[in-house]
């Protein structure tokens, strides 16, 4: 800055023109730093241009921004809205993408559900808006609050934002006490070119697309921003409630809608996948016409008991889906193939392209998943893209569908050059130096080597820290690559010792550092200290087991509720039989995913540096059950024999909603056996070792009302 000139000087035009510099500048600085996680400068250079900023704006008051920085003082978007903890977690949706697996989902549902499969079960069929969802309360009818969906569990509060789109009414007469009102908040292709010429014209950079730019425009901290935007909102689904809307889904939209919300014109009720299905094809070709952009249909099955009886999946319901429409497709070149070592030591695969818009959104890098995928074939050896395999120097079609990671859907061999080479995975490794193995019947390359590579450790401090996992303020991406480079950070331990083995002048060495001042540094601290406390599910995600997600961390904490028994379980485990560990009697664990549970606590390196780790930490149980309310909470309960009431399936995932554990086979420790039809030995055994035994009938009624 020392060469600007001085404020005294400057004529107005200079004025107004370093002003709009300004302006993105700390736009670009405040995004970078509060949103990405990444701080693009270091925190002096932000004070002074904010300095400038002001003392021009002083010089010149007419000449000051609507954005101007200077109102924006704290204006941290990500830190600025409180935060509002959803009652009712704001799930997403698993996806089909062909007919074939709609048909699967309703042949699904109704074996879940022991329905007969030709019979009919009615179903809503509506688009799937590409906004972002926003939950609204009610309470006697008046808006109390409204909340962005965050990650599921906590979000935004965007009362005062929500308060100005014209889509959302204010108050509702005739509506239940409490009521929460999901939906969608969107824009439409005209407004969003409008803004789009505004932006430009204001100098501010234009939004990739409609559903960021919606996202932007709710997402202000100054809600005269977001009455400035046109924003619209659906609704389409409901949280909290004092009492039910209605019976059905159909009927609840409806009510909604004679409440004064927006609802879809093309919501349609269904029987059968066939009609789901020519909905949907109706839907396709209505789409360019719509005016607003939507990536697929939604199905939900009608009767609001079914969808009761059904339940949840860790982050899904298991009785909706988003049928996709296809992905967008562009040709471009394939520059190369670098291999990607993945926090579990996976070595991936990755397309580097010539850049190419596909959908809107520039497209660089593609996944190539696997050896076989490179070479034309899928993990049961059938060949996928007509067989054609991909090389360095091809035209590839690229393809994406909604936020998935771009794919490779063709390879155009007319335009292969005549010098290209099949690609040799086990030389590429060579070539980089990295040692890998495959082990037969593995799709997978895996780094083998003896020493820990440096990437892999990143990797997974990155994934430590994640939004999903600790979610620390102030450490993301970038931050643990440069601690990892100055041997600060190594381990996940180093996270928690960071503070303490940097002494009293902790501060100062931190904020000597390049992006760092001292306030950055002291918040990095404040960050780490906020989450020693920590839930159980979060840390098991944290720890980056294979094959271990967040839907799958939840189920574990929720069986074994506690670090100490979940650590004890998996040490007990009998090693190399996964099947004996007590993690492959949930639904949902497979004994692929159990044997990779156990690993970490069997390896000694492994497990000591965890018991390191969690020393360190305070690990929150996950809420149990009310075991007062549910008479077999914590009781281990077989099913045997045909249930005629409902499927095993339910029955299961009935009783471990109400806390029971569910084993296959009986033995001393079984509490309860449920017996239906044609219970064979199991019963017998149950009799023998004189446990208490039910028939169907007698187990409804135990859990009858809860
Ligand atoms: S129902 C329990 N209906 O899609 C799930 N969601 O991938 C309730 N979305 O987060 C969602 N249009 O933001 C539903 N007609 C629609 C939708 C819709 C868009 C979004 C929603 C959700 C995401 C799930």
């Amino acid at each position: 800055m020392a060469q600007d000139p001085p404020v005294s000087d400057m004529s107005e035009d200079q004025a107004r023109s370093e002003l709009q510099r300004l302006a993105l500048a700390l736009a670009q600085a405040n995004r970078a730093y509060h949103h990405d996680d990444s701080p693009s400068i270091d925190d002096a250079t932000f004070d002074r241009l904010k300095l400038r900023n002001a003392q021009i704006e002083q010089r010149f008051p007419h000449l000051k921004r609507k954005d101007s920085p200077s109102d924006q003082i704290g204006a941290k978007p990500k830190e600025g809205f409180c935060k509002i903890r959803h009652r009712q977690p704001m799930l997403s949706l698993s996806n089909a993408f062909e007919a074939k697996d709609v048909e699967d989902f309703v042949a699904r549902l109704k074996k879940f559900l022991n329905l007969k499969p030709q019979s009919d079960m009615r179903m809503t069929a509506e688009p799937k808006i590409d906004g972002l969802s926003l939950a609204v309360r009610y309470e006697k009818g008046q808006l109390v609050h409204a909340a962005t969906r965050g990650d599921g569990e906590t979000g935004e509060d965007v009362t005062a934002n929500a308060l100005t789109i014209a889509d959302i009414p204010k108050t509702l007469s005739g509506a239940p006490d409490i009521l929460e009102v999901r939906g969608e908040v969107y824009m439409t292709h005209a407004d969003f070119a409008a803004l789009n010429v505004a932006q430009e014209q204001a100098g501010q950079k234009p939004f990739s697309n409609p559903r960021n730019a919606a996202a932007g425009s709710l997402r202000q901290l100054d809600a005269q921003i977001t009455k400035s935007r046109q924003l619209l909102f659906f609704a389409y689904a409901w949280g909290d409630l004092s009492e039910p809307l209605a019976p059905s889904q159909s009927k609840a939209v409806a009510r909604l809608r004679a409440l004064g919300f927006s609802t879809n014109s093309l919501f349609k009720t269904c029987d059968t996948s066939e009609e789901l299905i020519s909905h949907y094809r109706a839907v396709e070709m209505a789409r360019a016409d719509l005016g607003y952009d939507i990536d697929g249909m939604v199905y939900k099955v009608d009767d609001l008991a079914l969808q009761a009886r059904l339940g949840f999946r860790a982050t899904t319901p298991r009785w909706a889906i988003a049928h996709k429409f296809p992905a967008e497709l562009a040709w471009t070149e394939l520059l190369g193939i670098d291999i990607q070592v993945g926090r579990t030591g996976a070595l991936s695969p990755v397309a580097r392209l010539n850049p190419v818009t596909v959908g809107g959104v520039v497209v660089s890098n593609a996944t190539l998943h696997n050896e076989d995928y490179i070479a034309g074939r899928d993990s049961k050896g059938q060949s996928i893209r007509g067989g054609k395999d991909i090389r360095v120097g091809d035209w590839v079609q690229i393809y994406r569908a909604g936020d998935v990671i771009p794919k490779i859907a063709d390879v155009d061999l007319a335009r292969r050059p005549a010098d290209s080479r099949a690609f040799d995975f086990a030389e590429k490794l060579k070539q980089e130096g990295i040692q890998g193995q495959r082990a037969p019947g593995d799709a997978i390359w895996r780094y083998s080597g003896a020493e820990p590579l440096a990437d892999l450790a990143i990797e997974s401090l990155k994934h430590f820290v994640s939004r999903q996992a600790f979610d620390i303020e102030g450490l993301g991406a970038k931050q643990i690559e440069q601690f990892y480079n100055r041997g600060w950070i190594r381990t996940f331990e180093d996270i928690c010792t960071l503070k303490a083995r940097f002494g009293p002048g902790q501060l100062q060495q931190v904020s000597k550092l390049e992006g760092w001042g001292e306030k950055s540094a002291q918040k990095l601290f404040d960050g780490i200290d906020a989450k020693r406390s920590i839930e159980l599910h979060r840390l098991i995600f944290a720890l980056g087991i294979r094959h271990v997600g967040e839907g799958a961390a939840k189920l574990l904490a929720n069986r074994f509720v506690t670090w100490e028994a979940f650590s004890e379980a998996m040490l007990s485990a009998v090693p190399g039989s996964p099947a004996a560990a007590p993690v492959v009697d949930i639904d949902g664990v497979g004994a692929v995913m159990a044997q990779s549970v156990v690993e970490p606590f069997q390896d000694p390196a492994r497990f000591a540096a965890l018991q390191c780790l969690v020393a360190h930490l305070q690990v929150i149980p996950a809420p149990q059950i009310d075991t007062a309310s549910s008479p077999v909470a914590g009781k281990t309960v077989v099913f045997t024999g045909t249930l005629l009431k409902t499927t095993r399936a339910e029955a299961k995932t009935r009783a471990e909603m109400l806390g029971a554990k569910v084993s296959g086979s009986v033995s001393a420790k079984t509490d309860i056996l449920v017996a239906g039809d044609g219970a064979g030995s199991k019963a017998k055994k149950a009799a023998d070792l004189g446990i208490e035994t039910l028939d169907e009938e007698g187990w409804i009624a135990l859990i009858e009302g809860l």
